[in-house]
């Protein structure tokens, strides 16, 4: 069985999905351990209740990001984790972190990229005139929410939305899709080579798996 890492800094959602998903059986991995760059992140609760160690690392703890990075990455190292997975981990991570798990970290990102990276999704795009928006889980390189496209899902804007309701259908769509990609990683299915996403050895669209 596989063993993955989740890195969280907020509530939790997806993480909940994804504790419930390898306790069910859907996806086939262990969840080694749930990081935290924030003491008071919720998520943390949850692992806890899910009986999963838990592991904080502040910032203020360390001479630089890079020196962050390191502690974090020797730990993942210890665990024989496969796969880092972050969900609504609010820090940029470093070139040298990413470089050294290259290939086997993933990220969901609320919105259709390459469109909105970055803070503030909903709100730019609600400003911008939309009328969709989304999600995408992705893998992770240098740039940030730059890394190739596993899947999207899109979900209406309708005109008389406020930020929390395109918030709250983004995340219904995030906590069925970040799951199954993690299925597919565990299951040794998906793959990234040269800056592009490949499923069961087909390269994957530009936009992922699920486009429309
Ligand atoms: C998610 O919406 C994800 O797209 C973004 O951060 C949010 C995390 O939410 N990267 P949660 O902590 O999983 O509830």
């Amino acid at each position: 069985m596989k063993k993955i890492v989740v890195l969280i800094s907020g509530q939790g959602l997806n993480l909940q999905a994804i504790i419930d998903a390898c306790a069910g059986g859907f996806v086939p991995a262990q969840i080694s351990a749930v990081i935290s760059n924030k003491a008071d992140a919720f998520g943390l609760q949850r692992a806890k209740s899910a009986g999963i160690s838990t592991q904080v690392f502040l910032r203020r703890d360390y001479a630089d990001n890079v020196a962050m990075d390191a502690a974090i990455g020797d730990y993942i190292q210890s665990l024989q984790a496969d796969f880092i997975i972050l969900a609504g981990y609010m820090k940029i991570l470093t070139p040298a972190f990413i470089r050294r798990f290259e290939g086997r970290i993933v990220n969901v990102h609320p919105s259709l990229l390459p469109k909105y990276p970055g803070l503030d999704t909903y709100r730019r795009a609600m400003a911008a005139g939309e009328t969709e928006h989304g999600t995408t889980v992705h893998f992770v390189n240098e740039e940030v929410d730059g890394g190739a496209v596993i899947v999207q899902a899109k979900v209406p804007i309708f005109p008389d939305d406020d930020v929390e309701d395109v918030e709250e259908r983004v995340k219904a769509q995030e906590i069925q899709l970040y799951p199954l990609v993690i299925k597919w990683l565990a299951q040794d299915r998906l793959t990234c080579l040269d800056g592009r996403a490949y499923l069961d050895h087909q390269i994957l669209p530009e936009n992922g798996y699920a486009t429309e």
